[in-house]
């Protein structure tokens, strides 16, 4: 083990001890059974084949399925992205101009290059392009502007928990015969709480949930739950298109252990996490520390840490780790923590003291404004010209080639085919980036 400097630093890193408050869900917990990797096979007689299931991944769907209230669930071991890529190819079926949040995910932005899709942009209720719910109003909107929509596709919840009301938009929707696809990266876990918020609970035709974010499920597992008749067929083949040949069997095996201890213990576990968590969105109101606004997922701790004079992503970090804690995200202004049943005791006191640390004046510093740049092209247009990399000092007015973004949250500053303006340099420069792929 002389040159494994990429294994030595990850064994580094877990030397450190940091409470995780980051995904995967399982938190390095030792909730799989320790012979897990030695079950890393291929696509045998034995163990079935993912795009042509029938026989313990089929089984192993179905239950998946059941659990989540699905008509059908397919198993991705290609992460979210890949049932994103699924879904948003099985909509195409009816067309390719879709509404889009502004805020989703580079994934999506992708899939619309591949897919040639036409987004027409719905902004989030805060006015920026960054983060907030999509109302049902915007959706009415969009929709009685433009009658040739296939779908609609937003994010709930958001990076920052913040949740859009499904059910209102999915009625917006089928009135208009029109599909909603919800990525529901962050909350696959919503099926089990209280008052279930999952978007196929809540009317959603498909939902792409990354398991592995919030449940204890190896990073890369995810699912695409079907929730509407017209995508239960022809949607492995939709699947097989993006997918690897070669899909992981631990990745997939953890899945399974996943349902089966949700179908157990795992509910009352993450109700009890949900009361945890809801102590400690008390503990940060109290200390005057805003959260995001209206309704929100119960399990998502999002603080504007900016108001308590802790301003800029490496003072947060800076912050969090003298604290002992490794959050999943700091933007500048907040600070965002991924809360599961696999965080200890031990995990919670520390996240307790970090924000006992910190006193707010309960007016959140709101991140600089983003206006919606201009979109002069397709996504697809703009990636399939010839591109060159400039400085990006020297890109204003150009067209951008490629989606350029922090990551997380993954949320593009600019997508292709839109034109560069002084914002979106300022942006990325404050980011650290100096130079972008535009358009000859
Ligand atoms: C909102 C959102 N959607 C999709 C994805 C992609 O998920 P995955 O990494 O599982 O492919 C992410 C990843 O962070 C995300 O935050």
């Amino acid at each position: 083990m002389n040159d494994t400097s990429l294994y030595q630093a990850l064994k580094a890193h877990q030397q450190k001890g940091f409470a995780p408050f980051h995904t995967p869900g399982h938190k390095q917990s030792g909730f799989f059974p320790s012979d897990l990797l030695s079950l890393d096979y291929t696509e045998l007689p034995d163990t079935d084949a993912l795009f042509e299931a029938n026989g313990i991944l089929h089984q192993a769907e179905e239950k998946l399925a059941r659990l989540f209230g699905a008509r059908r669930t397919l198993i991705s071991s290609g992460g979210c992205t890949l049932a994103i890529q699924t879904m948003l190819s099985l909509a195409c079926r009816k067309g390719r101009k879709m509404l889009l949040a502004r805020n989703s995910h580079r994934s999506a932005v992708n899939t619309c290059v591949l897919l040639g899709i036409e987004p027409i942009w719905l902004l989030p209720s805060d006015g920026g392009c960054f983060t907030g719910s999509i109302s049902p109003d915007t959706v009415e909107q969009a929709l009685s502007e433009h009658t040739d929509i296939a779908a609609c596709y937003l994010t709930s919840p958001t990076y920052y928990g913040e949740l859009s009301d499904i059910g209102a938009i999915a009625a917006v929707c089928h009135r208009h015969g029109v599909y909603l696809l919800v990525d529901n990266a962050h909350g696959s876990h919503l099926a089990f709480l209280q008052d279930n918020q999952h978007p196929i609970a809540r009317g959603a035709d498909a939902s792409a949930c990354s398991l592995h974010k919030t449940l204890p499920v190896l990073t890369g597992g995810a699912a695409l739950h079907i929730g509407c008749d017209d995508f239960t067929e022809g949607t492995k083949e939709a699947m097989a298109l993006f997918g690897s040949t070669s899909p992981s069997y631990p990745i997939m095996a953890s899945i399974d252990l996943c349902r089966e201890y949700m179908e157990n213990n795992g509910i009352n576990a993450y109700r009890r996490t949900e009361k945890r968590v809801t102590a400690l969105k008390q503990l940060a109101a109290a200390q005057g520390l805003p959260q995001p606004p209206g309704r929100c997922d119960p399990l998502r701790l999002a603080i504007n840490t900016a108001c308590a004079g802790l301003i800029g992503a490496e003072a947060q970090i800076d912050y969090c780790h003298a604290h002992g804690i490794e959050p999943e995200f700091c933007d500048g202004q907040n600070v965002v923590f991924i809360i599961t049943p696999f965080n200890t005791d031990h995990d919670f006191r520390k996240l307790h003291e970090a924000l006992s640390g910190l006193t707010g004046h309960d007016t959140p510093i709101p991140a600089p404004p983003l206006p919606l740049p201009q979109q002069q092209l397709l996504p697809r247009e703009a990636v399939m010209s010839p591109t060159e990399t400039v400085p990006l000092e020297d890109s204003e007015g150009r067209i951008a080639a490629d989606s350029a973004c922090p990551c997380p949250p993954g949320i593009p500053v600019i997508v292709p085919g839109e034109v560069i303006d002084r914002s979106v340099i300022q942006r990325l420069s404050a980011i650290g980036q100096t130079t972008i792929c535009c358009k000859q």
